[in-house]
């Protein structure tokens, strides 16, 4: 059957009230087609299982960020040009030598090594913020990805306060809202501009510190021929971009959930392991991305044909909820089983580099986070970002009772 022949529901992903509360919108498209929808720009595939069938067929499918800027009207401006050339638009060849450049300094064993950096990076952090006894968490967890990755880099801390409000700005790339176009051209020349300084310095012999780093790695694929200079501005820029408003507001998402589970709290701040059982259960239940594709070829599923040059979008923050993918799926229940293979950082070619950081980052955070923080409460509204890019809660205000530092654990992602 031809796509154009269904009667599917329409999804309005686009509507602040779906972005607030996208599940009963969600329900009602499963009972009128069990797996696809209409959406504003396209087709959107909501059922587990399809996403997980379509998103493996790396062939048929291309990434369409490319295509978000078309509708974003920025075609031939810098952010424009920089989306089209980053590491998610990039196809075959190109995206393999660009993914098999970082892919090296992304595995598990590099995450755990950077395990006690993000202890240090979040017990310095909550030194600074938690005498106040009540802050907007989403503040306070945007510092944290971000003096991660400058560590990483070996970037000044004094270049961290800058490039959030930049990465703010950058967060709202793939928002579909033209009138934010402005703010993602300065966020994307600032930042870029912050990356070709910090190399042109590195490459002069200045350094913050004497250890190898990430900075170190990607100039020396520079001088093996393996990577350009632009290309690796591109990296370093999509780096932060990839990193930054994703681990942010996953971490926000979890302390809005745990707000309302003050068991599930307490028990993370002495059960490390546990921290990890909320986090995979959570990234289940409620994540940031939406992955928007377009077809490469004719591709037919399930006996629908979908055209060459369709374009799809996958809910992957959401898929979670399918009934047929979990039972009671909209029970928060960091006990179930098969929790960790959600499809929240994706699935094929462009499935997420940073997932082993972002895991160890959460889990490290959480950890130290329910010592320091505790007896969390709201004190404050909180509203929600636009469900298209990168989804998650705009502010979450709590006021709660600090405690002091306590022994820190010293697992790794087995623990
Ligand atoms: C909870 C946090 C995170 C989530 C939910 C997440 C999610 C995702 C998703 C869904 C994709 C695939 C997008 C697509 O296929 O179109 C992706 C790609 C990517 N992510 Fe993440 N991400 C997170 C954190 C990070 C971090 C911390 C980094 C780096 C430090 C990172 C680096 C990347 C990179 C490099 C890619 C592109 C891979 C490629 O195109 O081959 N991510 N992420």
């Amino acid at each position: 059957m031809k796509l154009q022949e269904l009667d599917l529901p329409y999804l309005p992903m686009e509507d602040p009230d779906f972005a607030r509360d996208p599940y009963p919108y969600l329900e009602r498209a499963r009972s009128v087609h069990p797996w696809l929808a209409k959406g504003a720009f396209g087709y959107v595939v909501h059922q587990y299982k399809a996403i997980q069938d379509l998103l493996r067929q790396d062939g048929a499918l291309q990434s369409a960020y490319g295509g978000i800027v078309d509708i974003m009207g920025a075609k031939n401006t810098p952010w424009g040009d920089w989306t089209e050339r980053h590491l998610l638009t990039a196809q075959q060849e190109r995206h393999l030598r660009l993914r098999n450049v970082l892919a090296p300094k992304f595995t598990p064993r590099q995450a755990n090594e950077n395990r006690a950096l993000m202890r240090r990076v979040i017990s310095e952090l909550l030194d600074e913020w938690v005498p106040a006894e009540t802050f907007d968490f989403e503040e306070f967890a945007s510092y944290f990805p971000i003096t991660v990755m400058c560590t990483m880099i070996g970037a000044p801390p004094s270049a961290i306060p800058s490039l959030r409000a930049s990465l703010e700005a950058l967060g709202l790339s793939a928002s579909m809202q033209r009138d934010h176009v402005p703010a993602l051209q300065r966020g994307f020349e600032h930042i870029d501009g912050f990356a070709q300084e910090l190399v042109a310095a590195r490459q002069a012999g200045t350094r913050l510190r004497p250890q190898r780093d990430l900075l170190d790695d990607l100039l020396e694929a520079v001088n093996n021929g393996g990577l350009s200079l632009r290309e690796l501005y591109d990296l370093l820029v999509f780096l932060f971009v990839a990193g930054f408003d994703t681990s942010k507001n996953m971490l926000t998402i979890i302390m809005d959930l745990l707000l309302d589970r003050p068991e599930f709290y307490a028990r993370c701040a002495g059960d490390y392991a546990f921290c990890r059982d909320v986090m995979e259960e959570a990234l289940r239940y409620c994540s940031p991305a939406t992955i928007p594709r377009i077809t490469a070829q004719d591709v037919t599923y399930r006996g629908v044909t979908i055209p060459e040059g369709t374009g799809l979008y996958f809910p992957v923050s959401i898929a979670g909820r399918d009934p047929l993918f979990v039972p009671n799926p909209d029970k928060f229940d960091p006990g179930r089983e098969k929790r960790a293979s959600h499809l929240a950082f994706g699935m094929g070619m462009h499935m997420c580099l940073g997932q082993f950081i972002a895991r160890a980052q959460i889990q490290e955070g959480l950890h130290l986070i329910a010592q320091r923080i505790t007896s969390p409460r709201r004190a404050g509204p909180s509203s929600w970002r636009p469900f298209y890019g990168v989804w998650g809660m705009r502010g979450l205000p709590i006021a709660f009772t600090s405690a002091p530092a306590r022994q820190q654990a010293t697992g790794d992602a087995t623990s």
